[in-house]
């Protein structure tokens, strides 16, 4: 099997994965566009931020497995995976330490203006008049906006620092975030700091838009190291020019794809803006532990079927009845139980199978989209080798 590691990646990792047998091409400086090329014969992809977009996943051959080594899963096209049938896993939680740590970085240095004084003194000027006014953390008021495995970690280091911490949470459906996020007008302007912490969704783009920055105090301060996307741009220029708002990013948009070159945006000229170049999750502690993850799912793959992190299964299907037969566990037992829910002509959107100890019997669990009619039911049931049936609405 061939895997390609089509982003930066630790030696000792590689190493590893070589030990499963896998035959493992690492190349670190692929883009989105060469990937189609790069990925076609390849069984298990493995990206950070590099874009796997519709086109490489509909120009694989072999492709079952994608892994994003990090968080965010918003630079795989999901839905075309979805129609192949491919994989897609994450790694959630293994950078969340190292996000956190930078936005504390950030946080202090909005409060206490650290790049400009650096900056000023890189530039021979001296002035600790105007660098003296920082307002200070301690008992202020931090708003966690998303609070998953990393609004956790930065609430934990903000009560530390002596803030008080607000969270709005956000819940899961079908494997996108939704929430209303209304009752953010009573939440932000009690906050000092606004901290942003969110999946980028069809329901979280562009949330930080004009009005969601009209609900902030003057003179707040906004970190975003999430998703780019997440914030109007337009918007936060004008609640800096309007509000009196300073923010720190490590996101912006159109970063370039690049490791290193130019870059170029609107918010680079503006004095009121920290931006750091997309380093939430890159320490090598954070790293390593990706890495580490990234290695566990694809052995477990290879060697029991199991996707850890599997975030492109179907959280709610159509499925609105259960059937439960137990059953002796012999050959054609379970092929003549689907016989007859075939001859119904009803789908069956989800089947597992265990067995019990000893291998005499088993219990396959079956989610159904219409209910099974009575006669075929007792069809079933009337099987010698079934030994009970539950059928119920779910
Ligand atoms: C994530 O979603 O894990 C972060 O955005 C990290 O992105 P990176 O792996 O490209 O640094």
């Amino acid at each position: 099997m061939k895997v390609l590691i089509a982003d930066k990646f630790p030696e000792k990792y590689i190493e590893q994965l070589k030990e499963l047998d896998l035959e493992v091409i690492y190349n670190p400086k692929l883009g989105e566009n060469d990937l189609p090329e790069a990925a076609k014969d390849v069984d298990i992809l493995v990206v950070r931020s590099t874009v796997v977009n519709e086109k490489t996943i509909y120009e694989s051959k072999n492709l079952s497995l994608i892994v994003r080594a990090g968080a965010g899963v918003n630079n795989i096209a999901i839905a075309a995976a979805n129609r192949k049938g491919i994989y897609v896993s994450n790694c959630p939680g293994k950078n969340a330490i190292a996000v956190a740590e930078l936005t504390i970085g950030l946080m202090i240095a909005l409060d206490r203006w650290i790049p400009d004084n650096v900056i000023d003194f890189r530039n021979g000027i001296w002035n600790k008049e105007k660098y003296s006014k920082a307002q200070g953390l301690y008992g202020r008021t931090l708003g966690v906006i998303g609070v998953g495995n990393i609004g956790k970690e930065v609430a934990k280091r903000a009560l530390a620092l002596g803030m008080n911490v607000y969270g709005k949470d956000i819940s899961r459906i079908e494997g996108v975030a939704i929430k209303d996020f209304s009752e953010m007008d009573q939440l932000l302007p009690l906050c000092d700091v606004v901290s942003v912490h969110l999946p980028l969704t069809d329901q979280t783009r562009n949330l930080f838009d004009q009005k969601m920055f009209s609900y902030m105090k003057d003179g707040a301060l906004f970190i975003n190291t999430s998703r780019a996307e997440i914030v109007d741009e337009d918007a936060l220029l004008w609640a800096i020019e309007n509000k009196k708002i300073r923010a720190a990013l490590d996101v912006f948009k159109d970063e370039p794809e690049a490791k290193s070159g130019t870059v170029s945006s609107k918010l680079q000229s503006n004095p009121n803006v920290y931006v750091t170049h997309h380093i939430g999750a890159s320490t090598e502690q954070a790293q390593n532990a990706v890495a580490e993850e990234t290695v566990r799912i694809i052995k477990d793959y290879l060697t029991s079927g199991v996707i850890a992190h599997w975030v492109n299964r179907a959280r709610i299907t159509d499925a609105k009845y259960q059937l439960v037969v137990k059953h002796y566990d012999k050959p054609g037992v379970l092929a003549s139980v689907l016989n007859v829910i075939r001859e119904a002509s009803i789908n069956i959107e989800e089947i597992e199978n265990v067995i019990f100890e000893g291998g005499i019997v088993a219990c396959c669990t079956m989610k159904l989209k219409e209910p099974l009619p009575q006669d075929l039911l007792n069809q079933i049931k009337n099987n010698e080798n079934v030994l009970s049936v539950s059928h119920v609405a779910i």
